[in-house]
């Protein structure tokens, strides 16, 4: 069945709805941990300049490449080149890897506002209280199922009404309440050596896997490398400028994370008296510490349920551009129906979610290459596919069609490429060159080959 092709209705739409799948739990999950973990300011500083140069190009390349094809990612590829139609596949490969996973999270996220509207903030707050509840496979199952649902249900409604609406009323309102708790959160007792640790660069804190977390979360907050900015491209209007657009999706993005680091790290130190090993806590880092700056804070049943809301809502707008980037691969290439796909796409993922919510519960003891399942998952597609994929997508852009060809999309309508040079630079040169070493350090790394 033929269906048509909605579209964002202009600038500030297409900005907010890929700042929408930008800004998620990317940025205020699982940006803090990896910046707590990896070393404070340097991580900071490495993400800061990967984003401006790498990030830039590949996003432009990327949103060029669907409004030049008005293709989601697998036919776009195809369409510009056959041989290079297996690239378009890979990165498809990717959100259907992260979709079931994210979900899972999303459903964390579902919990936590379920306890603070219920008033358990204080309990929220009790060490132990996330282990035990990641621990009982049965609740985090139903939260899972819970945020799953709702993804597939805004998904069904389709792009303008269902992204568009959320983002537009949600974004403004996030950055706000962020910037607040942050600010509460440095003036936290203890918190200030925190700020310092997560602000100021030490050249000591640096190693090669900062580098290389630093450019995994690039791919994974930015949305890049698996082929939702392509489609999110094929949506958007001839004269909305790609250039500026992709300038504010990462500022939002990056500043979104910023904060989230500012809300999170120094709590961190104010809470564990300055003892650093509570720095490498990894993926529940957010989950154990925001309850407890909520719980110190004046009115923080209030402020962490609206807090939650919002954080339930940016994983919603990344989810949901998630699933509609694997819904559309299927309609454009089956031809299938919005709804049964959408169904089809809902029951895939709580399977193989499943898998990652058992992981911290009774599998627990199931380990591959010694990781959980959903921080398998996470490595898989960040450290292993998006690479890939990102590496094979520059080449693309840089010796199969050419630079021109994007170059030429993002000068429509009279616009100017103003980072033009940049743009060549990066896509042919430097960042191949980076991925490759990155790429194949970390393999090497998690089959403890090398150690870095
Ligand atoms: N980029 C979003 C975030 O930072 C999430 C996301 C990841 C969306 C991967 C799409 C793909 O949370």
């Amino acid at each position: 069945m033929e269906q048509k092709r909605s579209g964002f209705s202009g600038k500030l739409g297409f900005v907010l709805a890929a700042a929408g799948s930008a800004v998620g739990l990317g940025n205020i999950w699982r940006f803090p941990y990896l910046a707590a973990q990896y070393g404070g300011g340097v991580f900071l500083l490495c993400y800061i300049i990967l984003a401006v140069t790498f990030g830039f190009a590949l996003m432009v390349g990327e949103i060029a490449l669907g409004r030049k094809t008005q293709l989601s990612a697998v036919s776009a590829f195809s369409t510009l080149n056959k041989k290079y139609s297996f690239l378009g596949y890979l990165a498809a490969i990717v959100p259907m890897i992260i979709l079931p996973y994210y979900s899972v999270i999303g459903g964390w996220v579902t919990k936590y506002l379920a306890a603070f509207c219920t008033g358990n903030v204080a309990q929220a707050a009790q060490d132990g209280y996330f282990s035990n509840f990641i621990a009982q496979p049965g609740e985090a199952t139903l939260f899972f199922a819970i945020f799953m649902g709702l993804t597939a249900l805004i998904v069904l409604f389709g792009v303008e009404k269902g992204i568009e609406k959320v983002s537009k009323f949600m974004m403004p309102v996030l950055v706000v309440l962020s910037v607040g708790v942050a600010i509460y959160s440095v003036c936290l007792p203890g918190a200030l050596e925190g700020a310092k640790y997560y602000i100021m660069p030490d050249f000591k804190n640096f190693s090669f896997t900062t580098v290389i977390a630093a450019m995994g979360q690039l791919f994974y907050s930015m949305s890049l490398a698996m082929g939702i900015m392509i489609t999110y491209g094929s949506y958007m209007k001839k004269n909305v400028n790609i250039e500026s657009a992709t300038r504010q999706i990462s500022l939002f993005d990056t500043g979104i994370a910023f904060f989230a680091g500012l809300m999170i790290v120094p709590a961190v130190f104010a809470f564990s008296g300055g003892d650093k090993s509570a720095l490498g806590q990894g993926p529940g880092l957010m989950f154990v510490t925001l309850p407890k700056v909520f719980n110190s804070m004046p009115g923080g049943g209030i402020i962490g349920t609206v807090f939650f809301v919002l954080v339930l809502l940016a994983a919603l707008t990344s989810s949901i551009s998630l699933m509609e980037t694997v819904v559309s691969i299927f309609i454009d290439k089956f031809k299938w129906n919005r709804k049964i796909t959408c169904l089809l796409v809902f029951g895939g993922c709580v399977a193989v979610g499943l898998v990652s919510v058992l992981g911290y519960g009774p599998w627990a003891e199931v380990k591959i290459i010694g990781m959980q399942m959903l921080d398998f998952f996470d490595f898989i597609s960040n450290s292993v596919i998006m690479p890939v994929v990102a590496l094979l997508t520059c080449i693309f852009i840089g010796y199969v069609v050419k630079p021109a060809t994007i170059i030429e999309e993002v000068e429509q309508d009279g616009a100017k490429f103003k980072s033009k040079k940049l743009f060549v630079v990066m896509i042919k040169y430097v960042s191949p060159v980076c991925i490759l070493l990155i790429l194949i350090s970390s393999v090497l790394n998690a089959f403890g080959i090398i150690k870095i």
